[in-house]
């Protein structure tokens, strides 16, 4: 399996309350998987899928992605993790306000230390495979939401990562844009074989997945749909 999710417990302390959000989860995601895993607001999608990023530690059981043991890695190790393996989409889409659309999506390829040159001509392909070839020049301010979502759809697709991990990554986006987002999403995402995993409140979105769940009281109940 590409990410096995074992025994995976996670509570947060607040003063001297401890609040348990994750009991003992357990889940695999194959090779190629649109997962979609639904659940109530504050049941614990974000908390999972930060814990799949490297962005959370969990306090027992074990998370395996792509081979790597992601609850053992260090600071470093998790950086690299983050840059290389993982690439992840948000509710908001946190792109910089001062840049264009093109050197936002070409942004982590130079993280990477790709030449401008190259991250430049895969940034533009991108947006041409997100419709947005005559907005490249464009800053987010000047863009709709639907735009910009689709230019961070285009920026977490950049780089090699076999994982891509979308937290309501439409939140914030009408339904019919939310739908074409998502849809967009999906199917670059199957055209490149990576895994897409997608938490959300919307039941709507697991017409698209291959593989779906239900996160629930802590754990993972698999949908059959
Ligand atoms: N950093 C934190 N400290 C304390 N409690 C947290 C923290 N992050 C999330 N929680 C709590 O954990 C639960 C799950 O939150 P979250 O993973 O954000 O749920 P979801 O994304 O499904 O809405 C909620 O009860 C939330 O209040
Ligand atoms: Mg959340």
């Amino acid at each position: 399996m590409s990410i096995d999710l074992v025994s995976v417990c996670k509570s947060y302390t607040q003063g001297n309350a401890s609040i348990s959000v994750l009991n003992g989860l357990t889940a695999s995601i194959d090779e190629g998987a649109v997962c979609v895993i639904c659940g109530e607001s504050g049941c614990g999608k974000t908390t999972l899928l930060s814990i799949m990023g490297a962005i959370e530690s969990i306090d027992s059981g074990k998370v395996s992605i792509q081979g790597i043991s992601v609850h053992d890695l260090s600071g470093s190790e998790a950086d690299a993790f983050r840059r290389n393996v993982v690439s992840l989409v948000f509710q908001s889409h946190f792109l910089l306000d001062d840049f264009t659309a093109l050197e936002n999506v070409m942004l982590p390829l130079i993280l990477q230390g790709v030449r401008s040159r190259i991250a430049k001509k895969r940034a533009t392909e991108l947006l041409e495979r997100v419709g947005l070839i005559e907005r490249i020049i464009h800053k987010p301010q000047e863009l709709s939401g639907g735009e910009s979502q689709r230019v961070a759809v285009a920026r977490a697709l950049i780089t090699d990562a076999s994982v891509i991990l979308a937290d309501e990554p439409t939140g914030n986006l009408d339904q019919e844009n939310a739908k074409k987002v998502v849809s967009l999403l999906v199917r670059l995402a199957k055209e490149e074989k990576r895994i897409l995993v997608l938490v959300t409140h919307n039941r709507e979105f697991l017409t698209f997945g291959t593989c779906n769940y239900e996160l629930s009281q802590g754990f993972l109940q698999t949908i059959i749909t």
